[in-house]
């Protein structure tokens, strides 16, 4: 972090300079800074833009780690034949989703109707809704998404709410999509295999405007279980309740076209397992510090198939104690004692305020210096980038893209 931090030291100075060349006098450059950035940003105009140029803290994606996760993700499911529909909730990034697609993922899921709409406005397509709409205001939306788009769906996991489901799939006269979602271990969502998911299945068949198109079984607990063959265990464990009703559905004629399920963390127990015909995981386009935990197949100690593509950029605001520091992201940053220094492992995030993050390092350890910048990898992806509203794309210190965070909070949002 010293080389990098020196270096961009160095840029600031030629780095401000390029950047805000013409402003008019010293004074109305120094007020001017900010506007100009935006206004640069917004015609996507980036040279000579720098992560020194960026407000602090803000959300930084290193497109070189970010391309191979994806990469990586889209060969292992052509090489598996597990196919891929990539959960956004982790990124509520069209950009993202489209470059997904484009890899050859087979779809999207999203855990809000809102996330829905966003994709499908982008011309996304084959969506999948994996949180069982029951308000009217939702319900209403599903039935008007499915109305736009036949590629979309949704999942239920309770005869009422299929019910109320045909019932506005047939005022609007459409045929709505519909997965059965059966329980895999998470008490979250998902009706109880067998007997009582069977039946709903058969239900969502014969109701006139609602289409059986699969069954969904998402073991959210095997996900993090840390340990590569304990976690193969529980996702066995956890999925066959689920693949055995599967079986049975078949059996019984149900049209069961897709078998969905799957994350990050079981992404290669789901291939090798061969009962979801598609994953659903989202978080490997930019890992987090809890997913690094868990181990991978190959290496006990760290989940590393996938890297880290995403830290909160952040400036060390005060530096009065030894072997510690104040950075400007804090509880509103959701920093938590979980998250890791990029490049400095020896440094703990231990507390924090609202607008500050505290770091600690032993005596001795090289020390973070006023206005040095720190890069900091989160905890859980889910969170943290439901508070900002933009990646910045980066190629080193070098700024190169910039991509909206969609969807995250507010009315039209949820
Ligand atoms: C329904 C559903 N599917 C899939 C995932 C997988 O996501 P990830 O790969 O980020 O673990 C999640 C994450 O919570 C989920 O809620």
């Amino acid at each position: 972090m010293s080389e990098s931090c020196s270096i961009s030291r160095r840029n600031f100075v030629a780095v401000s300079t390029a950047l805000f060349a013409g402003a008019t006098g010293s004074a109305a450059g120094t007020t001017n800074r900010f506007a100009e950035l935006e206004a640069r940003l917004a015609r996507r105009d980036l040279k000579d833009i720098y992560k020194d140029d960026l407000p602090t803290p803000c959300m930084v994606v290193d497109q070189d780690i970010f391309e191979s996760n994806l990469k990586k993700m889209a060969d292992h499911c052509a090489k598996t034949g597990i196919h891929l529909r990539a959960h956004v909730k982790v990124h509520k990034s069209t950009e993202i989703a489209r470059r997904q697609l484009a890899l050859g993922a087979i779809g999207l899921t999203c855990a809000t109707i809102a996330e829905c709409e966003l994709m499908s406005q982008a011309g996304l397509k084959s969506i999948l809704l994996t949180r069982q709409p029951t308000s009217r205001n939702n319900i209403a939306r599903t039935v008007a998404l499915a109305k736009r788009d036949t590629t979309f769906g949704t999942v239920v996991d309770d005869p009422l709410a299929a019910t109320w489901l045909q019932e506005a799939a047939r005022s609007e006269n459409v045929r709505l999509r519909t997965v059965v979602d059966v329980y895999a271990g998470l008490t979250r969502h998902g009706i109880e295999a067998g007997a009582p998911a069977l039946d709903l299945a058969r239900q969502v068949d014969t109701s006139k405007n609602l289409k059986l198109f699969g069954i969904m079984g998402y073991a959210g607990m095997a996900a993090h279980t840390h340990g590569f063959e304990e976690r193969s265990q529980k996702s066995r464990s956890d999925l066959s309740g689920m693949l055995e009703t599967v079986a049975a559905a078949r059996s019984a004629g149900l049209p069961v076209e897709i078998i969905t399920g799957g994350s990050t963390g079981t992404y290669n127990v789901d291939s090798e397992q061969k009962g979801l015909t598609e994953l659903q995981a989202g978080s490997f386009v930019f890992m987090d510090t809890l997913y690094r935990q868990i181990g991978s197949k190959n290496n006990v100690g760290t989940f590393d198939d996938f890297g880290s593509a995403l830290t909160v950029l952040s400036v060390v605001i005060s530096k009065r104690h030894p072997g510690q520091c104040t950075i400007d992201a804090g509880n509103k940053a959701l920093l938590k004692p979980t998250d890791e220094v990029k490049g400095r492992p020896d440094v703990k995030v231990v507390n924090q305020g609202a607008e500050y993050g505290l770091l600690v390092w032993k005596d001795g350890d090289r020390d973070l210096k006023l206005g040095e910048r720190v890069e900091i990898y989160p905890s859980n992806l889910d969170m943290s980038t439901n508070v900002y509203d933009r990646y910045y794309v980066t190629r080193g210190d070098r700024v190169v893209d910039v991509w909206p965070i969609m969807g995250r909070s507010g009315a039209a949002q949820r």
